[in-house]
């Protein structure tokens, strides 16, 4: 039985050096070329209502992810009220995660902080978030433009 050619093990050592190397280069990179990159505003037209969630799916506090036309969104149920709020940081466009402790969106980059209304509370951000209506109808939450 063979145990392969020594060339190619040293072969294929180097070349998962090499990728290993080039990932870890590209993980330092990535951080400040994010940081000059000019900032995208989210392209979001106006359209129809989609179906998010069933009422009772979420519980208050709690956030729900979706997508509206292609872009994160996040739906929160704070008190008896539920908004639909972009989970795309204006700062440098990171996804933001919703702390519920705290009950804001917070961006885990560079710690831009916004209220469940999209207003900016803390950091870098130049603008609120996009937020989408809600509508309550037998028993489905909806958001749209
Ligand atoms: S991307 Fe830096 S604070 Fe959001």
């Amino acid at each position: 039985m063979s145990r392969g050619n020594p060339d190619n093990k040293h072969g294929s050592i180097d070349y998962l050096l090499g990728i290993t190397i080039l990932m870890l280069i590209g993980g330092l990179l990535y951080p400040p070329v994010q940081l000059l990159w000019p900032q995208r505003h989210l392209p979001l037209a106006s359209s129809a209502l989609i179906p998010v969630a069933d009422e009772a799916g979420i519980r208050p506090g709690s956030a729900l992810p979706f997508v509206y036309q292609e872009n994160p969104f996040l739906l929160i149920n704070v008190g008896r009220t539920r908004h639909a709020v972009s989970a795309i940081c204006t700062y440098r466009e990171s996804i933001l995660r919703w702390d519920e402790d705290r009950q804001v969106l917070v961006c885990p980059a560079h710690g831009c902080t916004f209220d469940v209304r999209g207003n900016v509370l803390h950091g870098l951000a130049p603008r609120p978030l996009p937020t989408l209506n809600v509508v309550l109808s037998g028993g489905r939450i909806y958001a749209g433009g």
